[in-house]
């Protein structure tokens, strides 16, 4: 599968992706993250903008971009959920590839967080984040969301939850945890969730390749639909 000037399959599409782990604050020099690239969603975004969409990529990484990509960058998630949200209305299909932080610190120090001789321990309090997925959910409209859902154990269990809890039409189920699939891996093998259809598993690829058959299947489900 190849996405070329000759294969434009989402030529009038607005697509909107999300890609990275979240940087949440904790001081001035410090801050809590997770092992995201943010290769699979650039991976996206660049298959995205080679069949011919408009493309919007809200980031936290610094993976290669294809030059006509509109790259906004992010660090924490609430800032990736003010962008999500202010280019929704215009988007035909969003993916939120990121690895969103599920809490951030409850307070942003505005010093560096001294270490106190008499503590042996430091306590974080810690609060939970948008759920920006879920939220974009509840205000669809006419777009096709899709999420993904990194598990290390029970995948399709706790991806079906998710895909129905969030309000998603596709749920790309991710095994993390290992050498040749998920965070940072160059390779990824995923499995398509959608309401109501069976699983459809996609063999281990290049993100770049799992990228193209996730943006197919997309764009198939726009067309059954009439779109
Ligand atoms: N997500 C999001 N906002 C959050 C947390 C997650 O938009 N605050 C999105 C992710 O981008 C992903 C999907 O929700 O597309 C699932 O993320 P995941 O971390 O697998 O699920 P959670 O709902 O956070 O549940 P848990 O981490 O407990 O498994
Ligand atoms: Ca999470």
């Amino acid at each position: 599968i190849e996405a070329t000037p000759e294969h434009p399959f989402l030529a009038g599409r607005h697509v909107l992706i999300s890609a990275g782990g979240t940087r949440e604050r904790l001081d001035p020099v410090r801050y809590l993250t997770n092992d995201s690239s943010g290769k699979m969603g650039t991976a996206l975004a660049n298959v995205a903008l080679a069949a011919g969409a408009q493309v919007t990529l809200v980031t936290t990484a610094h993976q290669p971009v294809l030059p006509g990509i509109d790259v906004v960058a992010v660090s924490s998630a609430a800032e990736m959920a003010d962008a999500m949200t202010a280019h929704y209305a215009d988007a035909d299909i969003v993916v939120m590839a990121a690895a969103v932080a599920d809490f951030r610190p409850q307070a942003v120090a505005d010093n560096k967080i001294k270490k106190q001789d008499s503590e042996m321990q430091l306590t974080l309090q810690l609060e939970q984040n948008p759920d920006i997925l879920a939220q974009l959910g509840a205000a669809k409209t006419h777009q096709f969301l899709v999420g993904f859902a990194a598990e290390t154990q029970d995948l399709l269990h706790y991806a079906t939850q998710k895909l129905h809890k969030k309000h998603a039409d596709m749920i790309v189920a991710n095994q993390v945890g290992q050498a040749t699939t998920g965070f940072n891996a160059e390779t990824n093998a995923v499995t398509l969730l959608r309401p109501d259809q069976e699983p459809q598993p996609l063999e281990l690829a290049t993100k770049t390749a799992i990228a193209a058959q996730i943006l197919m299947m997309i764009e198939q489900e726009l067309e059954a639909r009439g779109d």
